[in-house]
């Protein structure tokens, strides 16, 4: 029977005593490292035990060589111990001076709303309040949805209305194509195809356009469509919701204008201004829902009828709180936007 290796084992011991004490000499990170590479690198001190290990009898190293790998053990949680501490120290001095813990706490300067994510909540909240859903749709679009299931096929004038981004390439052979959709009344059809009347709903999201920017128009917009169809509907229930929307929305009476306006979707169509500071601002497009839609969502014009319209949020928001450059709400200026903080709605 062999007996465990004495010399070994207390230059194991000797060894461990030694490290530990130099690691808590050291002074700095440099002497930590020196420390690292002398005891557990590659040709540290241990290391060279542990290589020795394959001399001794099998015996001798198995005793030996639990022991040094309970050696390496307390040894690297010795290392990872001063590490430790010494980050907490380096942290310490760094904030030491400028930390007073007897001074009343701070809030953060928190971020806010968008003012057109205030007047968008806004509105919806009035729509909800009378009654309609809120539902969204896709922003990348077929020109089926965006165009020719609203009456507008290809090559017609119309189309000339929404200058359009286009997302992939024109291909005579296809007959589909991708936009970024020029508004939102594509949401009309694709809502009728899931859906049967009676219909009452709102439809807010983010439309593009191919258009220069001037102070009333931007590139890119939100639009809230609204859609109700049901028996009987008629152009006194288009009139009475949106003033009574409008209403609701500024939270005073408005002067408004209804005025005619075609749209290839609506027979017949219109426009809808209100009078903000002695001028008239066009807020939305409406009309009655072509019968000819109604007729391929399969059901009966004679029967069903309804009112649609398409509102910019934008332009709504401007009014609100008297913006004159529509340009303001997308050039991110902390200036501008930080205005909104309380306003009506921002929470
Ligand atoms: C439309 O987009 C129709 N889809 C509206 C509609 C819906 C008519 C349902 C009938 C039935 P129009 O292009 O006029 O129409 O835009 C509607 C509203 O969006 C405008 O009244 C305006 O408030 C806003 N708008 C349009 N273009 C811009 C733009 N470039 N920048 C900011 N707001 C815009």
């Amino acid at each position: 029977m062999t007996t465990p290796n004495p010399p070994a084992l207390d230059s194991l011991r000797e060894l461990e005593t030694d490290a530990l004490a130099q690691l808590t000499a050291a002074a700095d990170e440099a002497g930590v490292e020196e420390w690292r590479v002398s005891f557990l690198g590659r040709k540290g001190r241990l290391t060279g035990v542990l290589r020795s290990l394959k001399d001794l009898e099998d015996a001798d190293r198995r005793t030996v060589g639990a022991a040094a790998n309970q050696t390496k053990l307390r040894l690297e949680e010795a290392l990872e111990a001063r590490e430790g501490s010494m980050r907490a120290a380096q942290a310490a001095e760094r904030a030491g001076s400028r930390i007073d813990v007897t001074l009343p706490a701070r809030p953060l300067q928190a971020g806010s709303l968008h003012p057109v994510t205030i007047a968008r909540r806004r509105a919806e909240r009035a729509f909800r309040d009378m009654g309609f859903d809120v539902v969204e749709g896709p922003e990348v679009e077929w020109d089926h949805y965006n165009f020719d299931r609203l009456r507008i096929p290809k090559d017609h004038p119309a189309r000339d209305m929404w200058d359009t981004i286009w997302v992939d390439a024109d291909d005579a052979e296809r007959d589909r194509r991708m936009l970024l959709r020029t508004h939102t009344s594509p949401m009309q059809i694709r809502y009728m195809e899931t859906h049967e009347p009676p219909i009452r709903v709102v439809v807010p999201g983010t439309c593009y356009r191919y258009e220069a920017v001037d102070a009333t128009h931007e590139w890119m917009m939100t639009q809230i469509e609204g859609l109700v169809i049901d028996e009987g509907i008629s152009f006194a229930h288009l009139k009475g919701t949106l003033e009574s929307f409008v209403r609701r929305f500024f939270g005073q009476e408005l002067e408004t204008r209804f005025r005619c306006d075609y749209f290839p979707f609506v027979e017949p169509g219109a426009e809808l201004a209100v009078r903000w500071q002695g001028r008239w601002l066009e807020l939305l497009g409406c009309g009655m829902v072509h019968p000819e839609i109604i007729e391929a969502a399969g059901w009966d014009p004679d029967r069903y009828t309804g009112f649609a319209f398409g509102m910019g949020v934008e332009r709504f928001a401007m009014s609100l709180w008297g913006i004159d450059d529509i340009r303001h709400f997308y050039q991110n200026d902390l200036r501008f936007l930080s205005q909104f903080r309380g306003a009506q709605g921002a929470r």
